[in-house]
């Protein structure tokens, strides 16, 4: 039987958070025995946003070294850089074809993402999440895993793949979102409405899985509580429940337990463990992050052969792609 196909991707605009941790890149591990996994940096997407040319080029080296310290294997899933595999590209612009106006521009981060800049706005951010359904369509991958800010384009990605199989006969697999209950939306520090965000001004609002201890220390003890005193799970502490998840997820314990072991004591005791226990459970990947970033020829023979597989694979779709809609083949 064929295994399945797992496909995600992260942008190398900055820095990774926790939340990319937690929402996405930890849950990547585990499905890399089962399934045929695709992991990309997504390098195209990233330029939505100006970047600091050089800038770019060192994040997106970065965010390979980190995939490989969380524990991505190349002899298991094919890791590789987007704008390497000019498939992506390709496809977007006919899927573009194919993609209404009116449905993009009701997709909540387009709305976010323009309100911060209205003045020339760019047309790469709206048609951001069509390439986002290329990688994804490209591989013919059966599961995204993501955090749940990408449900919609995830949405998206699945009523491309339909309108286009409808018209042109049967070519895509229509993707299924994997989404995990808890930790699919770790919120800002500092605001527990707002998603962890790299990209957030305040830097106290996230915690970057490079971040060094104290850091993490001064972001912890400085994560917004509130005045109820309790460590309970609930939508009238949203701070402490997300601080809470952050803890299940770093230590592997119930909420429940946490709960109960902290049964009246205080925020501050609470947030000291907590701290330690991100500094604990970072530290192995910081460590391992260090060792690759004086290996770049290992890195570069990663994404290179990555590369190699992905483009094998994406070829054959667009190949059929352009056969279906009427190109000439060459
Ligand atoms: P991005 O940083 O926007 O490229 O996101 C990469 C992946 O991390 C996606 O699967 C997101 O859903 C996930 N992600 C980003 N921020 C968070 C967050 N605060 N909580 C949970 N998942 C997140
Ligand atoms: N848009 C995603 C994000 O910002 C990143 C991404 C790009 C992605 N292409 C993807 C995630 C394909 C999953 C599958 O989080």
């Amino acid at each position: 039987m064929e295994r399945k196909v797992v496909f995600s991707g992260v942008q190398p605009s900055g820095g990774l958070t926790i939340g990319n941790y937690i929402g996405a890149i930890k849950n990547w591990i585990s499905l890399q025995d089962e399934y045929d996994c695709y992991y990309s940096i997504v390098d195209l997407h990233a330029i939505t946003v100006p970047q600091v040319p050089k800038d770019l080029r060192k994040n997106t080296l970065e965010v390979l070294a980190v995939y490989l310290a969380c524990g991505l294997e190349p002899e298991k899933s094919t890791i590789f850089i987007q704008s390497h595999v000019s498939a992506h590209a390709e496809l977007t612009w006919v899927l573009n074809t194919i993609s209404y106006m009116g449905q993009l521009s009701r997709m909540t981060q387009f709305k976010e993402k323009s309100r911060k800049s209205e003045e020339n706005l760019n047309a790469g951010l709206f048609t951001y999440p069509v390439l986002m359904a290329a990688d994804i369509l490209l591989y013919q991958a059966d599961l995204v895993p993501v955090g749940d800010d990408q449900k919609q384009h995830l949405e998206l990605a699945r009523d491309l793949a339909e309108r286009f199989n409808n018209r042109y006969s049967y070519t895509f697999k229509v993707p299924e979102p994997l989404i995990k209950k808890e930790g699919a939306r770790i919120m800002s520090l500092q605001d527990p409405e707002s998603k962890m965000s790299k990209s957030d001004e305040n830097e106290n609002a996230y915690i970057l899985i490079l971040d060094k201890p104290d850091a993490i220390r001064r972001k912890v003890k400085r994560a917004v509580t509130d005045s109820i005193g309790e460590i309970k799970y609930n939508d009238q502490q949203l701070g402490v429940k997300n601080l809470l998840t952050i803890y299940s997820a770093f230590s592997g314990h119930s909420i429940e337990e946490i709960e109960n072991k902290y049964e009246g004591v205080g925020y501050g005791k609470f947030k000291e463990d907590l701290a330690e226990i991100i500094i604990e459970g970072l530290r192995p990947i910081q460590e391992k992050f260090d060792d690759l970033m004086k290996n770049k020829d290992y890195l570069e023979r990663v994404y290179k052969e990555g590369a190699e597989r992905a483009s094998y694979i994406a070829n054959k779709t667009l190949r059929k792609v352009y056969r279906k809609v009427g190109f000439i083949q060459k």
